[in-house]
Formats: structure tokens, C-alpha cells, sequence
């Protein structure tokens, strides 16, 4: 897909994009940047705890394709809260890059850094009772946030953004006294079985674009087992996740599928336009079913989408 979209600090950003949580054994990450972008992808998104920083710069600076015309966004992992600015030091440093376009803090949750053993910020800090470590009282992420508003002066990255923000979440930011930049983008779980149409409509009217991740339903793409999907994909001889990622597109946000197969990176790129008919059966399957959350975050005491 050809199709871009403007964020709020002017800058363009292509709607469809590789996703590469868990992409990371072997050299996975590296292999499948290099397909996508050889499929004509000009926008990869990584994250600090993805573990594939190292892979996905290097298969960057080695396509051939130069840095000015791929989208690169990585993201802050939560035991770096008190320094986004280190944070994104370390990133580039592993990326091999200058400067990235995106910077999401990943999650509205700070985790206790005091946990982290031998320097390693990518640990995920558990208490003795198995529960995250989790600075509730003592941090705040809408002090992150104002730390990560200053970042694209720095020009190692263009734009900031959040991840996993609900409305709730966002009003915080937006809201706080120390608030001077909108998020350019919140990046969330979105497929036909969480269309998310409530924080869609509201991300918009606040000029913050959405980012769709797991959009195929994460681990075994579950959503590809939908009836629905699958005529649809038969009537037009395209695979099922081509229609899904058409349904996103066209919902006017960025979608984010991964894969690691070169054949599936390449049909993931090719869009068709769904007919108004064809997008409201896919808007029903949510509708007949309920919705469904599949990637289960647990952060306990803090409770995340609320
Ligand atoms: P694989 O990486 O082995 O190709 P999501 O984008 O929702 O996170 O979905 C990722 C899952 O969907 C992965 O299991 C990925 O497997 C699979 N997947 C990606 N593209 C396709 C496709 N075109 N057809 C079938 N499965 C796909």
C-alpha cells in the first residue's frame, strides 16, 4: 500500500508498516526487514524490549534503501521512565542509527529500575510474590511524558508518541500543566474483534493517529480463522490477511502486521479497496461475537486500558 498518512507534527508516515514483536530468534528480524523493505515497506517499528533493536538497525543500514525514506519507530521500555532520553541513547546506540522518526513510551506503567540486575533496562522486575515491580506511588507517567516532549529537539527523534493509552490515560497527559505536545500517535491492539471505535474517534478528534498492533491477532493469527474474513478473501483471490489489513487501512490508521515468511510480508503490503458493504460485515464481526482482548498484559496492582 502506497496509502500515508500526516501526524500532527507534519511529518508523513506510510500506513502500512512491519511489526516485529517476536521476531527476534536466529536472525528473524534482520531477514524479515530486509523482505519488507525489498516489498516496498518504508516503515519498520521495533521496541527497546522486542530484544531485535540490533537486527532490525542493521538490516536498515544494509538494504540499500537510504535512511531518509524508511519510517523507523522504537519505543521506551518501562524501567526507563526516570530517563527517556537515556532510554533513547541506548536504542540508537543498538539500532545503529542516528536518529529514529517515532519514540512511543510502551506502556502507561513505570516499572522499579532499582530491580534491574548488571545494567540490563530490558528485565522485566518481579517481586519475590511473582507480581511487577511496579512504581505506582512513587512515578508518574505523565512525568515521563513531559521528559519525552523535549526529545525531538534533540533531533535523535523526529516525533513522540504512547502506546497502550487509554481515553483515561490520555486525559492525564493532555490535561497536565506541565503538557506542551499532543502524542503524534497512540499505538494499541486493533482487529476485528477489538475495532476499538470509541478511542479511534477520540484519538482522532485530538489529532493523535492510531497505531494498530497484533492487527492479525498476534501469535497464530487467530482472526484469520473468521468466516467473514475468509469469503471475503476467496471472492477477491488474496489471502485473509489482506482483507484484514484493507479493513485497517481503510479505517484511516496505520496497521502494523508482522510476519516473518518474505511471501507473507509481501501479500501484507498489497491493499485492495473493500466496497462500504464488505467493511460492514467485517465492523459486524465484532458486533455478533463481543469483543476480544488477545494480547493479556498483567501489571498488577497497576490495571492497564482503564
Ligand atoms: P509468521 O510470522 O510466522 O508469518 P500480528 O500482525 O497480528 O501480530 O500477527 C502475526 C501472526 O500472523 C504471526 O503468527 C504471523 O506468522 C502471522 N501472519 C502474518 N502474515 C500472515 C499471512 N499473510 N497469512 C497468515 N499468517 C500470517
Amino acid at each position: 500500500s502506497t496509502t500515508t498518512f500526516k501526524l500532527n507534527t507534519g511529518a508523513t508516515i506510510s500506513a502500512v508498516g512491519l511489526g516485529t514483536w517476536q521476531s527476534t530468534n536466529e536472525n528473524e528480524g534482520y531477514e524479515a526487514v530486509i523482505a519488507a523493505l525489498k516489498a516496498g515497506y518504508r516503515h519498520i517499528d521495533t521496541a527497546a524490549i522486542y530484544g531485535n533493536e540490533g537486527q532490525v538497525g542493521k538490516a536498515i543500514n544494509d538494504s540499500g534503501v537510504p535512511r531518509e525514506e524508511i519510517f523507523v519507530t522504537t519505543k521506551l521500555w518501562s524501567t526507563q521512565h526516570h530517563d527517556p532520553a537515556a532510554g533513547l541513547n541506548d536504542s540508537l546506540k543498538r539500532l545503529g542509527l542516528d536518529y529514529v522518526d517515532l519514540y512511543l513510551m510502551h506502556w502507561p506503567v513505570t516499572l522499579n529500575p532499582r530491580s534491574i540486575k548488571d545494567g540490563n533496562f530490558l528485565s522485566i522486575p518481579l517481586l519475590p510474590d511473582g507480581k511487577r515491580d511496579v512504581e505506582i506511588d512513587t512515578w508518574d507517567y505523565v512525568k515521563t511524558w513531559e521528559l519525552m516532549q523535549e526529545l525531538p529537539k534533540t533531533g535523535k527523534t523526529r516525533a513522540v508518541g504512547v502506546s497502550n493509552f487509554s481515553i483515561n490515560n490520555l486525559k492525564k497527559v493532555l490535561s497536565s500543566p506541565g503538557n506542551k505536545v499532543v502524542p503524534a500517535v497512540n499505538q494499541v491492539e486493533i482487529h476485528p474483534l477489538l475495532p476499538q471505535e470509541e478511542l479511534l474517534e477520540w484519538c482522532h478528534s485530538k489529532g493523535i493517529l492510531l497505531e494498530a498492533y497484533s492487527p492479525l491477532g498476534s501469535t497464530n493469527a487467530p482472526i484469520l480463522t473468521e468466516p467473514v474474513l475468509i469469503n471475503l478473501a476467496k471472492k477477491h483471490g488474496v489471502q485473509t490477511a489482506q482483507i484484514v489489513i484493507s479493513w485497517h487501512v481503510q479505517r484511516g490508521y496505520i496497521v502494523l502486521p508482522k510476519s516473518v515468511h518474505a511471501e507473507r510480508i509481501q501479500a501484507n503490503f498489497k491493499t485492495l479497496k473493500l466496497s462500504d458493504e464488505e467493511m460492514r460485515e467485517i465492523n459486524n464481526i465484532s458486533k455478533e461475537k463481543g469483543e476480544r482482548r488477545i494480547v493479556q498484559p498483567h501489571w498488577e496492582p497497576f490495571v492497564p486500558f482503564v
